[in-house]
């Protein structure tokens, strides 16, 4: 990053925003129930002048900085925790017990925050609007489409969001054209056999055996039916069935997600998974349904403004990297299907994984990832503003 010395206003920004992450981190709330964390931000941002858009959102909420005219611009941050007991021993660890912002979301309100101010602060000079976004329920995959159905995404023409990464050093930015995060679903299976004695299995039917061979099965989706160059991860996460050690059970559970980048696929598994579990339970002589939740797809970037936001880390001085795409998911991707635009991973690291009780992020990261999304959305103002994004040759 920048040798330079910071100046005093910078310092004082740091200070502030290092002790926003902190506030946050000390109180983390579960998707949807992010009234404080809301409330906290809406002190923040209008004792900044910035403007509050009036949209009907429970929890997070969307604020706008620019000039009335040209284009718009979102930056969009996560602020819900998970419920994980914190076993960081910080000073300023959660203080609610079960719940802590174990995936970085207060590191993410932080720096956009942090950008927000920045913006506010050369609001004349903006070529446009930038929406900023403070997103509920990201951990839940749909807290995307709350912000969607308020209308707060409507008009814009370029989105970017962040996620931190701990495998990165501080310093250092990643990304990807095309596929970044998997889309992600879930499932439930639902066998029913006939219950009976254990020493008579013959007077039933097998729930547990016929599980068993459809959670052996489902593999195959992954090695025979699905080409090698997609790739896809099935994984059965949960079983539940039996109560004892001599009665065979009539019903067997079975949870666990698939992973997909490529969506064409991605629809088809579900007929696939059927097909097996109907196959293998009539065999048995079983009855077996599948549940499907669908979640949210692929983060797929768009290759104009990924190549864009690497441009622009270049310019502030980031280490820049090529990331390989990921089977975790992340519901920024409910955006990218509507509007283009690019995810970014921002080093934090090292440090334990996401979503682990001990994971905390490098405070230094987030003066230098606040600074870098303020200049992200201005140039992608100008950008739009001077027709020489994607779009413009349709306007
Ligand atoms: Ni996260």
């Amino acid at each position: 990053m920048s040798t330079k010395q910071p100046d005093e206003n910078e310092q004082a920004l740091r200070r502030q925003l290092i002790d926003v992450r902190r506030n946050l981190h000390r109180e983390p709330e579960l998707s949807y129930e992010e009234f404080k964390t809301t409330e906290k931000l809406r002190k923040w941002l209008t004792d900044a002048n910035i403007q509050l858009l009036d949209l009907p959102l429970k929890t997070g909420l969307i604020a706008e900085i620019g000039r009335k005219e040209g284009p718009i611009v979102a930056i969009r941050c996560d602020i819900d925790a998970l419920p994980i007991e914190e076993q960081t021993g910080l000073p300023f660890a959660s203080e609610i017990s079960g719940k802590m912002h174990a995936c970085g979301h207060d590191f993410h309100t932080a720096t956009i925050l942090g950008a927000a101010y920045l913006l506010k602060a050369r609001e004349e000079e903006l070529q446009g609007r930038v929406r900023v976004l403070f997103q509920p329920a990201e951990e839940t995959g749909h807290g995307a489409e709350s912000v969607i159905a308020s209308g707060g995404l409507d008009e814009v023409a370029a989105i970017f969001g962040l996620h931190n990464s701990p495998d990165l050093p501080v310093g250092t930015f990643g990304t990807r054209t095309g596929a970044l995060t998997a889309g992600v679903d879930r499932f439930e299976i639902t066998v029913k056999g006939v219950g009976a004695h254990a020493a008579y299995p013959e007077n039933g039917v097998d729930a547990i055996v016929t599980a068993a061979q459809i959670i052996t099965s489902l593999q195959t989706i992954v090695s025979r039916q699905s080409g090698a160059r997609e790739p896809v991860v099935l994984s059965v996460t949960r079983i539940n069935g039996g109560f004892t050690w001599n009665v065979l059970p009539e019903i067997v559970e079975l949870e666990g997600t698939v992973r997909t980048y490529n969506e064409e696929l991605r629809r088809m598994i579900p007929d696939q998974m059927t097909r097996i579990i109907e196959g293998i339970a009539a065999a048995a002589g079983a009855e077996a349904r599948l549940h499907w939740f669908p979640g949210p797809p692929a983060t797929i970037n768009d290759g104009y403004w990924a190549d864009f936001t690497k441009e622009i880390a270049n310019q502030v001085g980031y280490e820049v990297f090529d990331i390989a795409p990921q089977m975790g998911g992340e519901d920024f991707s409910l955006y990218l299907q509507n509007i283009p635009g690019a995810f970014v991973n921002i080093g934090a690291g090292p440090a334990y994984a996401l979503h682990h009780p001990r994971f905390d992020v490098d405070e230094a990261a987030i003066l230098p990832a606040a600074k870098y999304f303020a200049l992200l959305a201005d140039q992608a103002l100008v950008r739009l503003k001077g027709k020489c994004g994607p779009k413009s040759e349709t306007k």
